[in-house]
C-alpha cells in the first residue's frame, strides 16, 4: 500500500472543505477522507503492518488528523445548510407553468367516430367483423365464384392456412344477414387489405365503412338521400357529389360516388390524381344472390349496400394530399389533430 503523506492530505482536505458550496459537496469530502474507504480510514487500517515505533507515531498523527477534519467539517456545516435550504426552497412564481403533453387522437379515429355518430343518429347499428376471412365470405357468398374474373378487382393477400386478409368490408354483410332478420340498417367500419402498388390515394391497407339497409321498399333514391345527408353532416356544408354507373358482382344496379376534391377545390392535385374528383364510395342495390346466401327471400326484401373509403373521406375533411401520411407515424403530422 502506498503511504500517503498526512501533511499534504491535511492541506488538500482543508482546501476542499473551504471550497465546498453545499452540504452535498461536504458529504462527498467526508466520504473521501473519513468514510469506510476514505483515505484516513485506510491509513488507520494499514497501521498494523508497520513496525511498532512507526506505527505509534503515524497512528497518533492519523488520529489527530481524523479528529481535526471531523471538526472542520462540522464547523462548515451550519453555513452550508443555510445555502442549501434557501436554494432549494426558492420558487420563482413568475416562471410560466409547464403544459402537460397530451396525446392526440389519430385523424382516422376522429373520422371513424364522426361517421358512427352520424349514422347512429339515422338509426344504423355499428357492427364489426373479422379481418382474417375465408374465401366464402370475401368472395363466393358475394356472388363472386372461383374463376370469376371479378376476383381480379381485389388483389388479395392470402395466408398460408388457406384464409385471406379481407379485401373489403362486404363479407360482414353476409355474416350479419345470416344471423339477423330484416328490416335492418347497419354500418361496418373496419380495416381492409390489398396487394397493390401505393400512391397518394391508394394504400395496401386502409379503412372502409360498409353500409347495408334492407327493408320492404328500399330503392336507390333512399341511398342517394342518406348519402347526401351523411355528406352534408360530415363536412358541415354542401359538397358536390356525382353518381356514376359501375359494376360489382354483389349489387345490381351498381354505382360509384365521387366527390369534388376539397384539397384543390376541384382544380386537380395529387389527392384526386389530377382529375378534380375523388372516388369515395362503391355501392348498389343488393344482388338477389347475396340476399339468398344470407337466407333472405329476395321476393319480399330488397335494399342497398355501400363501401366507403374512410381514408379518402379523412383526406377530404382535413385537406391531406397523401394517404400514406396516415400510416407514417410522423409526429409532425399527427400532432396537428
Ligand atoms: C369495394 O371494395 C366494394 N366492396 C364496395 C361496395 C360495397 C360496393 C357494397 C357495392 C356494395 P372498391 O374496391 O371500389 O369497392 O372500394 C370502395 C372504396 O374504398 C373506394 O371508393 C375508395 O374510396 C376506397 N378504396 C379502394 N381502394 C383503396 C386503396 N387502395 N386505398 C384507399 N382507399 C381505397
Amino acid at each position: 500500500m502506498v503511504k500517503v503523506n498526512l501533511k499534504t492530505l491535511k492541506i488538500e482536505a482543508q482546501k476542499e472543505i473551504e471550497k465546498a458550496e453545499n452540504l452535498k459537496d461536504l458529504d462527498i469530502i467526508f466520504k473521501k477522507y473519513l468514510g469506510k474507504k476514505g483515505e484516513i480510514t485506510q491509513t488507520l487500517r494499514s497501521l498494523k503492518n508497520l513496525p511498532e515505533k512507526e506505527r505509534k507515531k503515524r497512528g497518533k498523527e492519523a488520529n489527530q488528523l481524523k479528529k481535526f477534519l471531523e471538526e472542520e467539517i462540522k464547523k462548515r456545516q451550519p453555513a452550508l445548510a443555510k445555502v442549501s435550504a434557501s436554494k432549494e426552497e426558492w420558487i420563482d412564481i413568475t416562471v410560466p407553468g409547464k403544459k402537460p403533453v397530451l396525446g392526440h387522437l389519430h385523424p382516422l379515429t376522429l373520422v371513424k367516430r364522426k361517421i358512427e355518430e352520424i349514422f347512429q343518429a339515422m338509426g344504423f347499428s355499428i357492427i364489426e367483423g373479422p379481418e382474417v376471412e375465408n374465401e366464402y365470405y370475401n368472395f363466393d357468398a358475394l356472388n363472386i365464384p372461383k374463376e370469376h374474373p371479378a376476383r381480379d378487382f381485389w388483389d388479395t393477400l392470402y395466408l398460408k392456412n388457406g384464409l385471406l386478409l379481407r379485401t373489403h368490408t362486404s363479407p360482414v354483410q353476409i355474416r350479419y344477414i345470416e344471423k339477423n332478420n330484416p328490416p335492418l340498417r347497419i354500418i361496418v367500419p373496419g380495416r381492409v387489405f390489398r396487394h397493390e402498388a401505393t400512391d397518394a390515394s391508394h394504400d395496401v391497407q386502409f379503412y372502409q365503412v360498409e353500409g347495408l339497409m334492407i327493408g320492404k321498399d328500399i330503392s336507390a333514391a333512399n341511398f342517394k338521400a342518406i348519402i347526401e345527408e351523411f355528406f352534408s353532416r360530415f363536412f358541415g356544408k354542401l359538397v358536390k357529389i356525382r353518381l356514376r354507373p359501375s359494376f360489382f358482382p354483389f349489387t345490381e344496379p351498381s354505382f360509384e360516388v365521387d366527390m369534388s376534391c376539397l384539397t384543390c377545390a376541384g382544380k386537380g392535385c395529387s389527392a384526386c390524381s389530377r382529375t378534380g374528383w375523388v372516388e369515395i364510395i362503391g355501392a348498389g342495390m343488393v344482388h338477389p344472390n347475396v340476399l339468398k346466401a344470407g337466407g333472405i327471400n329476395p321476393k319480399n326484401w330488397q335494399g342497398f349496400a355501400f363501401g366507403m373509403g374512410m381514408d379518402r373521406l379523412a383526406m377530404m375533411k382535413y385537406k391531406i394530399n397523401d394517404i400514406r401520411l396516415f400510416y407514417s407515424g410522423d409526429l409532425r403530422f399527427l400532432e396537428q389533430f
